[in-house]
């Protein structure tokens, strides 16, 4: 080896030894917080005052009021409905600084506005965020079936096999009887068969009247008595739910249903195809997916917001799928600070 050949590698050693490691880049679910504790506390305002319609409107405006602040160019691609009938937060709005990065943008401010008019327990706002064109469109489909597991139970479901042979599946993988499983349905007449056949099947159903974006996540949430969740809800909160989903390493599989047959035919004239199976890659196709819901009145995994004398304060759940970090954030927030810069939300 010459002594030139020796001075080089030295220094290539040199190099790669004093390298950084590379930096952890942008978690912006730790920004999007933000956004779900302002709509969080403006709805709560609203809980048990049996007005849904005023605790969605507060909560749009304080979740725009901070989306309005974050460095982001984001699309809302589910929103609050179509432009005419949502003056904020509708399908397609721009939102943010215009700064990069590109994004998706999925919001549920209310999600259990009938919940949260009634003071009763599992209301959240939630959002979630996506590389740009990763995100699922509902377009005019209001409503889909869907089965969702946490990450034990991922890869043990199949959305066309029966609620029958899905528990025994199930229960095979999670090492649990069919009697200990816990299986969330929305309480509509829609479903009266299904639990009637998960009856049958020996399982438990924990009914909920509302909010199944929270129902999804239970079954990816230690402890909460959810292994899954099955039913017909809406598509937007299904694909806000894979977003949650991919990052605690749980799965959804969905498939659209039509209201009737005018409006399945408008959606397929569009493209929608309502017997194709819609997994957790197709609702959120990117895996750098952020997530973020913070409670308006208590559920199984957050604590609902407090009002104190010197303010309130929130439990929050943020979610990011590339690192797959789950992190449950407690704020206290102080009226007479916030109050010197804002008056919106909070
Ligand atoms: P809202 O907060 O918009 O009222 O939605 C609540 C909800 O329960 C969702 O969580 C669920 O996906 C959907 O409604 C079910 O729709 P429906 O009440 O029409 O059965």
């Amino acid at each position: 080896m010459t002594r030139t050949t020796k001075v080089f590698r030295d220094f290539h050693e040199y190099a790669v030894r004093v390298q950084p490691p590379s930096r952890p880049d942008r978690n912006i679910a730790l920004e999007m917080i933000r956004v779900t504790e302002a709509a969080a506390i403006a709805a709560a305002r609203w809980a048990g005052r049996g007005d849904k319609n005023a605790a969605d409107g507060a909560a749009v405006d304080a979740m725009r009021f901070v989306l309005g602040a974050i460095a982001m160019d984001g699309i809302v691609v589910i929103g609050e409905g179509e432009k005419d009938e949502a003056p904020m937060l509708y399908n397609g709005e721009r939102i943010g600084d215009g700064r990069p990065p590109l994004v998706d943008v999925a919001v549920d401010p209310v999600d259990g506005t009938t919940l949260t008019a009634a003071g009763r327990n599992g209301a959240l706002s939630v959002i979630a965020l996506s590389e740009r064109g990763s995100m699922f469109n509902p377009g005019p489909c209001v409503y889909m079936k869907k089965v969702a597991v946490g990450p034990r139970g991922r890869g043990s479901v199949d959305i066309n096999a029966s609620a029958t042979d899905n528990l025994r599946e199930l229960s095979a993988r999670l090492k649990k009887p069919v009697q200990e499983l816990g299986v969330v349905i929305l309480d509509r007449p829609r479903h009266d068969s299904l639990v009637e056949e998960v009856r049958e099947a020996g399982a438990r159903v924990l009914s909920i009247s509302d909010g199944d974006v929270a129902g999804a996540i239970a079954t990816g949430w230690p402890n909460s008595g959810a292994d899954v969740l099955f039913g017909i809800g809406g598509t937007p909160e299904g694909v806000i739910a894979a977003a949650a989903l991919k990052g605690l390493g749980g799965e959804i599989q969905g498939i659209l249903h039509p209201r009737d047959a005018e409006e399945q035919r408008y959606a397929e004239s569009l493209g929608y195809d309502f017997s194709r199976v819609l997994t957790t890659d197709d609702l959120v196709a990117s895996d750098n997916c952020f997530f973020s819901a913070t409670a308006i009145t208590d559920g199984d995994f957050l604590r609902g917001v407090r009002f104190y004398d010197f303010g309130a304060t929130t439990q929050s759940l943020v979610v990011r799928s590339r690192s797959g970090t789950v992190r449950t954030i407690e704020t206290f927030h102080r009226h007479d600070k916030l109050q010197e810069f804002t008056t919106t939300g909070f």
